[in-house]
């Protein structure tokens, strides 16, 4: 796993859209994993912002977002399919048939998830999936104890997520205690993972996922698992890592290393 430290915020995101964007440039039609959240705001503020300036082109991309709140509607402003309209899909020029959310109000969940996964396979996988992470040490919405071989399903959110994910609504009660998300097997079969993760209230749960054991508690750890995984991660977030001068001095050495390609 590489983990990429920026100072700030706005580094850290430029610096993962510099990769999303190195993907599209060597495969235009590339397949993306799209994450919701805070996090990745930068990320996707970074990309509209090539794309307006003419240097980066959607138009043959596709995409699959990892989750979605069960029972919003698609124009409930928190809901994910709001949230990636509002953010970034309306910025860009991916077409409106290449782009998947789950569906929060599908009356078929089973039926709805295994279609989910096997319009991904359809498509040849996804190329390069953006991941944030929770507070508890989630990916998509994979909780603590969620199998490491999960694929797409219904979940239901653990307390600390709703209370993290509270922020976003007027009330903690009408935060939604259930969700469709991505499993983490389906996520640990994209070709390449890229996770983003900010602030001193990520510190744990980064150290946990680059230096813990992997473990279904902290399921971001499964990303120790994957041969193509890089967290780029600011200051806040990288501050309870002890390997923290390793991971730095292998980004310093790393414009003399040897290549193989
Ligand atoms: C959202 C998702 C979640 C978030 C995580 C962190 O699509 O998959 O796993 O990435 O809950 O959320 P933020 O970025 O709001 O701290």
């Amino acid at each position: 796993m590489e983990v990429i430290i920026s100072k700030t915020y706005e580094e850290m995101s430029r610096a993962a859209a510099e990769m999303v964007a190195e993907v599209l440039n060597t495969k235009p039609d590339a397949v993306l994993g799209m994450a919701t959240g805070s996090t990745p705001l930068g990320l996707y503020k970074e990309l509209v912002r090539m794309h307006q300036a003419g240097s980066l082109d959607f138009s043959q991309v596709t995409t699959f977002n990892l989750d979605e709140y069960v029972g919003l509607p698609v124009t409930h402003p928190q809901s994910y399919h709001y949230f990636m309209h509002e953010n970034f899909f309306r910025h860009v020029n991916i077409p409106a048939q290449n782009i998947h959310i789950p569906s929060g109000t599908t009356s078929n969940y089973r039926a709805f998830c295994a279609w989910y996964e096997q319009r991904i396979e359809e498509v040849g996988g996804i190329d390069l999936q953006i991941l944030g992470i929770g507070s508890d040490g989630h990916i998509a919405f994979n909780e603590p104890t969620s199998s490491l071989n999960s694929r797409t399903r219904l979940k239901t959110l653990a307390k600390q997520t709703i209370e993290d994910n509270s922020r976003f609504f007027d009330n903690a009660d009408d935060v939604p205690i259930y969700a469709i998300t991505m499993g983490v097997g389906t996520i640990l079969e994209s070709a390449c993972l890229l996770l983003v993760a900010n602030g001193e209230n990520k510190a744990e749960a980064m150290a946990a996922m680059v230096e813990g054991p992997v473990t279904s508690m902290i399921t971001a750890s499964a990303l120790q698992l994957h041969p193509e995984a890089t967290c780029f991660i600011d200051d806040a977030a990288a501050s309870k890592l002890k390997m923290r001068d390793y991971y730095e001095w292998i980004q310093e050495n790393k414009p003399d290393a040897p290549r193989f390609d």
